[in-house]
């Protein structure tokens, strides 16, 4: 036995995730701006900022859920808290279905808040939680809002999976009707459809992250702690992040759409914005840099990441994230072919 296999689940998923760092191919390759040449704009005259769940944050970016419920990740969870808090980023946590099930592990999460005190914090559940669960959830962070998740395609492949999906549904409804702060339905890497994206927004939730394929891949990361690993037919399970955002167009001006799945450098920020994300959420980048450069280093990232955005803009010749959106891009390669074959109604 290898010390993979004495791990605990969310341990396993940390470490998995961090193997697998930078193997994925995503379509943001398919995605080119039109490079423009003449340019108005002033490095301190662009404006990053956007809106989520009614409020104005600063930068279009933040640390999107990961981890808790084990010493590890407690650590892990502290590093986060540090660059959020220093960075004014927002920040999700993992799951907090550890927690709701074992109070030993209640403080793999709260650290977010000890460290992070006033800091913009959401909460994260699965939709197999009730609307109990997730107040619970929301009182242990003091969160600002809350994350649902969808992992049908994780849970699949989970060897201790869930294996009755029909309160999915009946979840999210009673959440978004009844908790008071705002919610954010997510997938966890597999991308999200049109259909999928409508019928959500049927439902009344308002905020979507379409979180899709080309980043961590849960598909691949469960298949690693099954003994005879037979799901590996599922590596290439979903949509794209790029075809995700494709996908929402129709919905986007009554549904503020976030992207994550595969984002890493501001480039690939700047292409999900201009196919009009919101915001863009990043995991896999975020665990990758506090594993292994720590939390200053992840600090500078971020600056670092401000200040190439800012220099994007300019070359953009975009002021704001308004003007970003309505820039000139060119699709090809697979997210072209999908949009030409695929009917939307
Ligand atoms: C995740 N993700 C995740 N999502 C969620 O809603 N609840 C969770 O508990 C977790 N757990 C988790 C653990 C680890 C180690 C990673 C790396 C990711 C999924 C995450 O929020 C995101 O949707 C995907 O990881 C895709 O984004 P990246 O990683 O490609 O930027």
């Amino acid at each position: 036995m290898n010390r993979r296999d004495n791990m605990n689940r969310k341990d396993a998923h940390v470490h998995n995730a961090e193997m697998q760092y930078q193997t994925a191919a995503t379509d943001f390759e398919s995605v080119r701006f039109v490079h423009p040449s003449l340019s108005h704009q002033a490095f301190h005259h662009i404006d990053l900022s956007t809106t989520l769940f009614k409020q104005q944050f600063d930068r279009p970016f933040y640390i999107n859920a990961m981890t808790g419920g084990s010493a590890w990740t407690k650590r892990i969870n502290g590093m986060f808290a540090e660059v959020a808090r220093e960075c004014h980023l927002p920040m999700a946590s993992g799951s907090v279905s550890a927690a709701l099930k074992d109070a030993s592990v209640t403080d793999s999460f709260t650290i977010i808040r000890e460290v992070n005190p006033n800091g913009f914090v959401m909460a994260n559940v699965g939709a197999d939680k009730n609307l109990e669960d997730a107040k619970r959830a929301v009182d242990l962070l003091d969160a600002d809002a809350l994350q649902i998740h969808l992992n049908t395609a994780q849970e699949i492949v989970m060897p201790e999976g869930d294996r009755d999906f029909r309160k999915l549904e009946d979840h999210i409804v009673d959440i978004v009707e009844n908790l008071d702060r705002p919610v954010m339905v997510k997938e966890v890497g597999f991308g999200m459809s049109y259909q999928t994206m409508h019928h959500l927004q049927s439902l009344g939730v308002n905020t979507i992250d379409v979180s899709g394929t080309g980043g961590t891949n849960f598909a691949n990361i469960e298949n690693a702690r099954r003994e005879n690993k037979e799901f590996s037919y599922m590596a290439d399970w979903g949509q794209s992040t790029v075809i995700s955002l494709l996908e929402a167009q129709p919905l986007m001006s009554q549904t503020t759409i976030v992207a994550s799945g595969g984002i890493k450098n501001p480039l690939q920020m700047m292409k999900a914005l201009a196919l009009g994300a919101s915001a863009v959420g990043m995991s896999g980048q975020f665990l990758h840099s506090v594993l292994s450069e720590g939390v200053d280093a992840t600090i500078e990232m971020v600056k670092s990441y401000d200040e190439q955005l800012r220099l994007l803009m300019m070359v953009l010749d975009c002021q704001d994230l308004d003007e970003l959106r309505n820039t000139d891009l060119m699709i090809t390669g697979k997210p072209a072919e999908w949009s030409r074959l695929r009917r939307i109604n």
